[in-house]
């Protein structure tokens, strides 16, 4: 099994550059009007702020001056410009929050457009890929790459630019008021605390980055024990368990602490930087006041225009680690995104049309990797006909269910169905077309009636009893205190083996294919209820092709032929009768099963 580790630093990630290309994408999508307002809008609203936060501190001066004057004061100014300034802190408010009001919806509709698309491509890609990963790994990079988008659009539409065009516009207005000088160490000063901030910070994302993996390597850990509870009882692990918890924790721990130090180096770097600057600024201030070149108002203004400046800087650190996290979460998942699928429709693929339900397999080749499962295996399974497939286990035959329902493509050779080649047809409607009862069934952590009826949604009650029936399920479902209603637990874990097998058979049988492969599906099943299936798919098979895997051979003494596989390779087959007195393999099996049950 893959480890956390591997994912986070193996997989592939798109460029910032691409990944702000998608991601544009998704904030207007393609012929949408809203979004472009509401883009606007916010811009308009982010002008308007600027502007009276940068008006806001002269109003302030002012009101100061006035103070000054004692008793001389003209009170009606005096009320004027307080009642303005008042005003003017209220309107900076004002019309920052319209700004984020009209710009939420853009940026939650990225989020929301992104993550679906991510989702769904996830469906599309292949089983090779999704064995290949840990389903935890896969939702998470869903996750962070949605929060990433929300996070990029809202601070940069909200803190970065907001920031560079106030210091811009502050620069100006102090040259003008006030002289060069003053412009020159005010902006400087903020210039020098955005260049440290970031430097520090990327000394700190390594720090931070190995306090992320740690951090996810124990809740893989975590996550990994607890899903495996039966597991760790039955083999006592429970100590080792908390050990290799524990060991992961200890590497959070110290890289948390550590990560922790970093941080308090930028601040004290970031404190000293605004301290300096607040002194050379108040000094200057000090000394024009002294030769009657400033008033004391004016030393308020330019000292609120610095701590003003400096004000949401304060988390600039936070926000670039977070904007260049953003990025990487963002391009991972778009990466994901961009992940070919193996299995793809061609592009002039065609509806299957299943009229009688042949299948054929001519010269099918297939490895896993560089182990080869088949070897140019070839057979027909003919319309109607019951066709089992048995021979030891690691023989490939579930593998060759799986090429039917193209969860995989054969390295060489084609499958038919009713002479229409598989790699031609489209998945869905091959797909449609077959019902599967795989051999390891596992279950929605849903209803019993949700699960019969997740192979065709909306469903009568009727349908799913009857099945039900035909699976001779309907008595347990009817001893149960919430009937169908009742909940089966994660993975389907509260159903017994046998209870599971047969709501996966109720399930195909309520699809009602042209084509039913039963891998296994009554296994774990007492003989007497098996029989009792058996029956009922005995009526639905004379119109139905069955493909029947199966160890116990007496299930398969009916059907019309034998398919006896070793290696990969068809070693005999014929009806059980033919193959018995070939007295092959399959006889061999035969008498060794037959004295077993005696
Ligand atoms: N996704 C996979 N990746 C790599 N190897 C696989 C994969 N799935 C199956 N195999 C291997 O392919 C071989 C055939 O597997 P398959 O499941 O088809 O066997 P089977 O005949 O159904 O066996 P059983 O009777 O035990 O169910 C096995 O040796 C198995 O280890
Ligand atoms: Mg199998």
């Amino acid at each position: 099994m893959k480890n956390a580790e591997a994912f986070s630093s193996n997989d592939k990630i798109l460029t910032p550059l691409k990944t702000l290309q998608e991601l544009i994408r998704f904030v207007i999508p393609r012929g949408n009007k809203e979004m472009p307002i509401r883009i606007i809008l916010a811009l308009i609203f982010l002008s308007l702020a600027t502007l009276v936060s940068v008006y806001t501190p002269f109003l302030y001066g002012k009101a100061v001056d006035l103070v000054a004057e004692g008793k001389l004061v003209d009170l009606n100014l005096l009320w004027l410009v307080i009642g303005s300034y008042a005003l003017a802190r209220l309107g900076q408010v004002f019309f920052d929050e319209a700004k984020e009001f009209v710009f939420a919806r853009v940026a939650q509709r990225a989020v929301r457009g992104a993550a679906l698309k991510a989702f769904k491509h996830m469906h599309s890609l292949s089983l090779t890929f999704h064995l290949n990963r840990q389903t935890g790994g896969l939702t998470r990079a869903i996750d962070r790459g949605a929060k990433g988008i929300e996070f990029l659009l809202r601070f940069t539409a909200f803190e970065i630019v907001p920031v560079i065009v106030e210091l811009f516009t502050v620069g100006i207005v102090l040259w003008v008021t006030f002289g060069f000088v003053y412009a020159a160490v005010t902006v400087s000063t903020v210039l020098v605390y955005i260049v440290y901030t970031i430097k520090v910070t990327e000394w700190r994302i390594a720090i931070r980055r190995k306090m992320n993996i740690a951090d996810e390597n124990a809740s893989t850990k975590a996550i990994d024990s607890l899903l495996n509870y039966e597991t760790v009882k039955y083999f006592n692990a429970e100590i080792v368990e908390a050990e290799r918890f524990d060991a992961a924790m200890k590497l959070y721990e110290d890289s948390a602490v550590k990560a922790r130090a970093s941080l308090s180096i930028v601040n004290i770097g970031q404190g000293g930087i605004i301290a300096l600057g607040l002194f050379i600024i108040m000094g200057m201030a000090g000394e024009d006041i002294a030769s009657e070149k400033m008033s004391i108002g004016d030393f308020v203004v330019v000292n609120t225009f610095l701590l003003q400046l400096y004000l949401p800087l304060n988390f600039l650190g936070f926000v670039y680690r977070e904007i260049r996290q953003s990025l990487l979460d963002m391009g991972r998942m778009f990466a994901l995104v961009d992940e070919k699928p193996d299995i793809i429709d061609k592009q002039k693929a065609y509806d299957l049309n299943v009229h009688s339900g042949k299948i054929e397999f001519k010269n099918i080749s297939f490895s896993y990797g560089n182990r080869k499962i088949l070897k140019d295996l070839s057979f027909v399974v003919n319309p109607g006909h019951k066709v089992a497939i048995v021979g030891p286990t690691g023989a490939g035959k579930s593998t060759i269910s799986k090429l039917i329902f193209r969860f995989y493509d054969p390295s060489s050779g084609n499958i038919y169905i009713d002479d229409q080649c598989l790699r031609d047809v489209t998945q869905s409607s091959l797909r449609s077309n077959i019902g599967v009862v795989p051999q390891d069934t596992v279950m929605f952590n849903d209803t019993i009636k949700y699960n019969i009826s997740y192979s065709k949604p909306g469903s009568t009650m009727i349908e799913i009893e009857n099945v039900a029936k035909l699976s001779s399920i309907d008595k347990f479902i009817a001893d149960l205190e919430l009937g169908y209603e009742t909940v089966v637990g994660e993975r389907g874990l509260k159903l017994s083996g046998g209870e599971k097998q047969r709501v996966a058979i109720a399930r195909a049988l309520l699809k009602n294919p042209k084509i039913f492969i039963f891998d296994e599906a009554t296994s774990a099943l007492d003989t007497k209820t098996e029989k009792l299936i058996e029956k009922s798919l005995k009526k639905l098979s004379n119109k139905n092709t069955t493909l029947v895997i199966a160890h116990r051979l007496s299930t398969v003494i009916d059907a019309d032929k034998i398919i006896v596989l070793e290696n990969g390779k068809i070693a005999e087959q014929g009806t059980h009768k033919e193959l018995l007195q070939k007295n092959g393999l399959y006889a061999e099996m035969w008498m060794r099963q037959q004295e077993k049950s005696d």
